[in-house]
């Protein structure tokens, strides 16, 4: 694979459909029920359009911001996602790497298959945990003290998982954790074995971060699906996340959010900052897509908090979009996903040095000196 070759996300996408068996591909890449959503939160990005201003010094176009606490070269966060084993043997500490040498927070996932210990010792770079709460609540407080005690910058709640989606895509391929051969899966390894010859070198699929407290559950094959709805605690409050952002005590995300007054609740919480999220379409088929909710969340919230636009991110004038209309950041899941599966740890440095660089050329297209340039008024008014 010429990674040289690879210029956009897209060609990424389809560069892991070719080195992924189905399971693991459509894993990766598929949504809830009809995904409307999911191609919803790209789609929405095409309908604010860009009034760029010019005759300004854009010598020297500054992409850098401060969010979560963290310096960022970009305002771009790769946001969290379970089990990476999947896609590659160099797993989440390839994805870390490269997020550290492009000057980007990476966040790992609970459900990671490399502990926040391990990630912690492979990356200097800026970092944030995800926790979901799971019904042993005596984990959620021990993550509390294990991402301190491993120097990370930002903790983050996901808060819509409170039932699995509907994942159809996953249901045909007869997807499973960790992965098994089957009849009907058997073809789709045979065609890709390079994969299938990594899995044999390295099966280890445990979830490490939880994999010590529920080593039957993380050992077995079971569905993504069926893990969420027996593991995870439904009956979690605002007042609970409250007590685990006390217990933090530092920044901290609400991800997951796509309401204005769930922002507020946030606020009033004690969180510093939300992922605009609709979980990258996974979840709730007819939620918004995150762009939509930008401008209404930041009505609501002032300049209280931070606002990361989370989903749907294939470009630069995507992050230019989430600028102008108010967000802090963006971030984004698949794209790094489809790089690692591409090729490892290279793979992701290719696909990040690309997205940087078309952060970087729209906002100097659009007139912006600084990530503080990018306001309202480069966006267009419907109707006009
Ligand atoms: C995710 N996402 C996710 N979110 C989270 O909070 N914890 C998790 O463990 C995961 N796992 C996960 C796995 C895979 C394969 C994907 C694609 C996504 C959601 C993720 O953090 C993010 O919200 C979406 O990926 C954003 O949408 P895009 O950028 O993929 O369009």
């Amino acid at each position: 694979m010429r990674l040289d070759k690879l210029l956009n996300t897209k060609d990424f996408r389809k560069a892991a459909k070719r080195a992924l068996p189905a399971p693991m591909f459509h894993y990766l890449d598929g949504g809830a029920d009809d995904e409307w959503t999911l191609a919803e939160s790209t789609d929405a990005f095409a309908r604010y359009r860009l009034l760029p201003e010019y005759l300004k010094d854009l010598s020297v176009v500054d992409t850098s911001t401060r969010v979560l606490g963290a310096e960022l070269k970009s305002p771009l966060i790769l946001s969290p996602t379970g089990m990476n084993r999947l896609f590659h043997h160099e797993r989440e500490p390839a994805v870390a790497r490269a997020a550290a040498k492009h000057g980007l927070m990476y966040s790992l996932s609970t459900l990671g298959t490399t502990s926040m210990e391990d990630v912690a010792a492979t990356s200097t770079g800026p970092k944030m945990y995800q926790i979901y709460v799971h019904k042993d609540r005596g984990l959620t407080m021990e993550f509390v003290e294990r991402a301190k005690a491993s120097g990370y910058d930002a903790l983050c709640l996901t808060v819509d998982m409170v039932a699995g989606g509907n994942r159809e895509r996953d249901m045909r391929t007869g997807f499973t954790m960790p992965p098994r051969l089957t009849l009907s899966s058997l073809g789709s390894f045979i065609t890709h074995p390079k994969w299938t010859f990594n899995l044999l070198r390295n099966s280890d699929f445990r979830l490490a971060n939880v994999a010590h407290r529920q080593d039957a559950l993380a050992g077995g094959a079971m569905g993504v699906i069926g893990y969420v709805n027996s593991q995870f605690d439904h009956s979690v409050t605002w007042g609970d996340a409250a007590k685990v952002i006390e217990a933090w005590g530092g920044p901290f995300a609400i991800k997951g959010i796509l309401s204005p007054a769930d922002a507020v609740r946030a606020h009033d919480a004690g969180a510093t900052a939300v992922m605009i999220s609709n979980h990258g379409g996974r979840q709730l088929d007819g939620a918004a897509a995150p762009i939509d909710c930008v401008a209404p969340m930041r009505d609501a919230v002032g300049d209280k908090m931070e606002l990361i636009v989370d989903g749907g991110v294939r470009r630069g004038s995507h992050v230019v979009k989430a600028l102008a209309l108010g967000a802090n950041a963006v971030s984004f899941g698949r794209p790094y996903l489809y790089a690692l599966a591409t090729a490892g740890e290279a793979g992701v440095d290719r696909m990040l040095g690309l997205m940087t660089s078309e952060i970087q050329r729209s906002m100097a297209l659009s007139g912006c000196a600084s990530v503080a340039d990018c306001g309202r008024h480069l966006i267009m008014e419907p109707g006009n």
